[in-house]
């Protein structure tokens, strides 16, 4: 069974209830279930790993290489996240860089992420329906001959 990582960094598992006229009102279940109804027509299932954490992150990257291609929204951690840098530089597959808010329309500390240099692309702005996009970007991605449109 092939199966697609699924990461989300600190204080994304209380979306629903967390700054909803920023964040809307789509629980990180909701988002979960999502991303799976939209890759399971490919047979993928979702691996996925939601933790306030910096290592237990890095560990679950190091522990999916096996993954077809992986979401990720560092939260936070986009700001100086070195070490999940790190962690993606070594993962094996394309990824995709998601951010439920618009952070280029918020404060300026949220402008740089260290992170998206080494993405496969980067969603921001459009909510939750951001990580559906994303994974039918990763439907096209994984598997396609380089190059094809
Ligand atoms: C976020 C944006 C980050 O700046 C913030 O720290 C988050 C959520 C987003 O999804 O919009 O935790 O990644």
């Amino acid at each position: 069974m092939r199966e697609l990582l699924l990461v989300n960094g600190p204080n994304l598992g209380i979306l629903g209830r967390r700054e909803t006229a920023i964040y809307g009102t789509a629980t990180l279940a909701d988002i979960v279930d999502a991303v799976a109804a939209e890759v399971a027509e490919r047979g993928w299932q979702v691996v996925s790993v939601q933790d306030e954490s910096e290592g237990e992150l890095i560990r679950a990257i190091q522990d999916n290489y096996a993954t077809v291609g992986a979401i990720v929204n560092p939260g936070a951690l986009m700001i100086a996240g070195w070490s999940l840098r790190d962690a993606l530089a070594n993962y094996p597959r394309p990824w995709i860089e998601v951010h439920l808010s618009n952070v280029w329309a918020r404060e300026q500390f949220r402008h740089e992420s260290v992170l998206a240099p080494l993405a496969s692309g980067v969603i921001v702005g459009l909510g939750a329906r951001g990580y559906r996009l994303a994974a039918r970007a990763l439907l096209e991605l994984v598997d396609e001959p380089a190059g094809r449109l």
